[in-house]
């Protein structure tokens, strides 16, 4: 970290409400009392100085923080600045600021409903019940539902906010208000440290779910059942989910997605392009979601590995993010696009598990960092049949580096430390893992159906163009 100067500060003024000349060459000056006592040759000088200084629009700070010549003022100014009696005028995002991206957010969702045929009240005002009851439900209640499958991400997303975002709660409620027909315009939104532009990336995943709950969901997977009657040890749920992973994979209907990624035809560079991007976005928020597993009180071996596999991720985006860069797409274009409604969920999923549900996290970590002996079909694909095939050269590294750290067995390492497992615990971790390895499936599929069928450019940026 660099320390903190004065040319920190955007628009910097001293908040000295005391300033009074004590005896000639002595002024003792504070916030509101006298907390500090100036000798001084040219004290008359310095007060006027300080004065002056007091305002954030004086010509002096100019002079004080562009010249580096040291000197008494400037001395002086540099005290203040350690003890605090520097602040800022101008912060980077007011709280005004923050409202208005808020407001423009929420007339951005309500605009793109318009252009869905969502009118489904009953589901709102069902919805916003389970938001105001939000503490009495987990992840665990919401799988155990049947029912609409989008209503149920609806559900599970509240959750995962309630610990990622929690002012996307809040606006997200309001959403849900306006379409109950109670327009909540008076509850104010607490930003916390939270920007505001995420607040959008969040609302746009509602958009989306709220209008896929009124559409029939055509997915259906005859899932072999994980029979789990009797306490085992957490190396065997992870090598038993790793299985069934597979087996599941061989249920799922062939891959439109790995098709046309393979393929020559129509909206494959634009595929190939949002697939980086994607992969960029979780990795970027996969390094950060062991975080929220390191801070619980683990047994100590297994915190040293969570430390280890955090310090392991560490910078790994910037593979993914050179690869996206070489496919002509900027840091800021991707983070101010929409990242995709179910490349987010995943996310959100993952880092609430992270927080709640340690086991059914390290049980999952794989589907996102492969199987041992699996290929990385992203790099495979979409390097055949290019002109540059060597445009994912810094994802193939990620890759080679992933195996070397040995990430496929990453939910062995950790599970063999928790030891044995009650029953309904390892159902819960199974429940987990087949709810995030369909989800994923369901991301790169999306893809398929934004970029090929719909033949979306490879980053959107308003909610609408997700909107179909
Ligand atoms: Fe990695
Ligand atoms: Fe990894």
């Amino acid at each position: 970290m660099d320390s903190w100067s004065l040319e920190a500060f955007k628009k910097p003024y001293l908040k000295v409400g005391y300033i009074e000349k004590i005896e000639a060459g002595v002024f003792e000056v504070g916030e509101s009392i006298s907390e500090l006592v100036i000798e001084s040759q040219a004290c008359d000088a310095l007060i006027e100085t300080v004065q002056h200084l007091r305002d954030p629009d004086s010509e002096k700070w100019r002079s004080l923080i562009e010249s580096d010549v040291g000197g008494e003022v400037s001395d002086l100014v540099n005290h203040f600045n350690e003890v605090g009696l520097v602040r800022e005028s101008s912060p980077e995002h007011t709280l005004g600021g923050k409202n208005s991206i808020t407001s423009d957010s929420m007339a951005e969702a309500k605009d793109a409903l318009q252009k869905t045929s969502f009118d489904d009240r009953k589901l709102s005002i069902a919805l916003l019940e389970f938001v105001n009851n939000l503490h009495t439900a987990s992840v665990r209640t919401v799988l155990a539902e049947s029912g609409n499958v989008y209503v149920r991400y609806i559900k599970l997303v509240f959750l995962c906010w309630a610990v990622t975002c929690q002012p996307a709660v809040t606006v997200g409620k309001k959403l849900l208000q306006y379409l109950s027909g109670y327009d909540d315009k008076v509850s104010e939104v607490e930003y916390s440290a939270f920007w505001a532009g995420e607040l959008r990336k969040c609302l746009s995943v509602l958009v989306w779910l709220l209008n896929k709950s009124q559409k029939t969901d055509t997915r259906h997977v005859d899932f072999p059942a994980l029979h789990i009657d009797e306490v085992d040890s957490g190396v065997n749920l992870a090598v038993r989910l790793e299985r069934w992973g597979l087996d599941y994979m061989e249920c799922v209907a062939p891959s439109q997605y790995q098709v046309a990624l393979a393929g020559t035809g129509p909206g494959r560079e634009a595929l190939i392009a949002a697939s980086y991007a994607q992969e960029y976005y979780i990795t970027d928020r996969f390094v950060d979601l062991i975080s929220p597993a390191i801070s619980q009180r683990l047994p100590r071996p297994l915190k040293k590995l969570a430390r280890r596999y955090y310090m392991e991720e560490a910078g790994h985006e910037l593979y993914e993010l050179k690869t996206c860069k070489a496919l002509g797409m900027s840091e800021t274009e991707l983070h101010s696009s929409l990242p995709t409604p179910f490349g987010q969920l995943v996310c959100d999923i993952y880092t609430y598990l992270a927080s709640k549900e340690l086991v059914a996290y390290f049980a999952a970590a794989t589907i996102t960092e492969g199987l041992p002996g699996q290929v990385n079909l992203l790099n495979e694909l979409s390097a055949s049949n290019n002109r540059t095939p060597l445009f994912n050269k810094t994802s193939r590294k990620h890759e080679s580096l992933n195996e070397k750290l040995g990430h496929q067995y990453i939910s062995r390492i950790m599970l063999a430390e928790v030891g044995e497992l009650g029953v309904e615990e390892q159902q819960v971790a199974a429940n987990a893992y087949a709810l995030l390895l369909d989800l994923n499936i369901r991301a790169w599929e999306q893809l398929y159906e934004f970029h090929v069928v719909l033949e979306m450019p490879a980053i959107n940026y308003r909610m609408r163009d997700y909107i179909s």
